[in-house]
């Protein structure tokens, strides 16, 4: 059988060829997806009809080849599922309702019924994917998906939710609670259902404060990656913006650190420990940008590695203006380099 090359970096074992997969590697940018978009009605539509959400999840890998394929699905399905309501309007991203009061938060419970469409996405993914291909489960981090159920509208910096922790802690630290507890059932459901990594999304961790950074992004990470022990599967984790903490954030027990663009690759990796996975972290605009330079910079990445764990990845997500062409010729380049 064909070498897993994700799998094995992430367990701490680098690979002759470094392997690669993209944050937000189905969506937008690719025809394909925009047309069963369009057949499936609404994103959550999409996204809870497993058949169809299947279908997205291998998409890029048929098209490009990736090492990983990650589960088509978005990290608003937990709160949703705890009981927040959650729209998607077309062109004006995600709406979830704000959720401050004691009473509501004390009744937030994952009903697990609600998720049972993405486990089964994740059982007829296995069934097509081919085997050296990694499946990714994920989820969002307890404090960004807080910050989405505290987000005063319009609100790009999240003041509001950074407000609401520093001013009633105790119910901060329920709603985070309760958030790590059905992200850690969430996610040993997905190992059960296949997944063979997971990966948290931590995107708004670099807009808090040291202290709360510690409080709201290092405590709830190391307490999940601990729950999840027993599934024996890697965990990444993404905290954009994570910066000076990184070392700090390496120290929860993740198996992999993924890195910002914002992050010179050669300072994140001093920051981690010998077998532990960096992944990371091509700026995606400059792939949506500068074809040619951003294969550039691939090289350079690449290079910074050296024979250390490493996934090739983003920064953040694919940017939906990228040329398909541009994704191609990563790939191509990817698929050719050997350490
Ligand atoms: O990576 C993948 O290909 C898997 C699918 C995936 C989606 N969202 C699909 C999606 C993943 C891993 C996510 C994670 C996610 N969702 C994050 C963390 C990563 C990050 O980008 O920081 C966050 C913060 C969200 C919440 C979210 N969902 C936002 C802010 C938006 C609107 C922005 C946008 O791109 O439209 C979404 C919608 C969303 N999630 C889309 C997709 C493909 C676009 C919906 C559409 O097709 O219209």
């Amino acid at each position: 059988m064909a070498q897993r090359l994700l799998l094995e970096n992430l367990l701490g074992r680098p690979t002759d060829r470094v392997p690669f997969w993209f944050m937000r590697q189905a969506g937008r940018y690719l025809p394909e997806y925009r047309e069963l978009r369009k057949s499936a009605g609404g994103f959550l539509e999409l996204v809870f009809d497993p058949k169809k959400a299947a279908e997205v999840t291998l998409q890029p890998i048929r098209r490009f080849g990736m090492d990983g394929a990650i589960l088509f699905s978005d990290i608003l399905v937990v709160p949703y599922a705890m009981g927040a309501g959650v729209a998607f309007a077309e062109g004006e991203g995600p709406i979830v309702e704000r959720i401050t009061d004691a009473g509501r938060i004390g009744r937030l419970a994952l009903d697990e019924k609600k998720l049972q469409p993405i486990y089964e996405t994740l059982r007829l993914t296995k069934k097509e994917l081919p085997a050296h291909v990694t499946l990714l489960g994920f989820a969002g981090a307890p404090w960004t998906v807080a910050a989405y159920l505290l987000r005063e509208k319009g609100d790009k910096e999240f003041s509001g939710a950074r407000a609401f922790a520093y001013a009633q802690p105790k119910l901060m630290q329920q709603l985070v609670d309760a958030i790590g507890e059905a992200t850690v059932v969430y996610l040993t459901r997905q190992v059960e259902a296949g997944a063979q990594a997971v990966q948290l999304f931590d995107s708004w961790a670099g807009l808090l404060a040291p202290d709360q950074f510690e409080r709201w992004v290092l405590q709830p990470t190391a307490k999940i990656v601990a729950a999840l022990k027993p599934t024996g599967v890697p965990v990444i984790g993404f905290a954009r913006g994570a910066g000076q903490h990184l070392a700090a954030y390496a120290g929860t027990g993740l198996q992999c650190v993924g890195v910002d663009q914002q992050t010179d690759m050669a300072t994140a990796i001093s920051a981690l420990g010998k077998k532990q996975a960096v992944q990371g972290n091509l700026d995606p605009l400059l792939l949506a940008a500068d074809k040619d330079g951003a294969l550039r910079q691939a090289e350079k990445i690449l290079r910074t590695f050296g024979d250390r764990p490493a996934i090739f990845n983003f920064g953040h997500g694919m940017l939906p203006h990228t040329p398909v062409d541009h994704v191609a010729a990563l790939c191509d380049l990817l698929k050719a380099a050997r350490r």
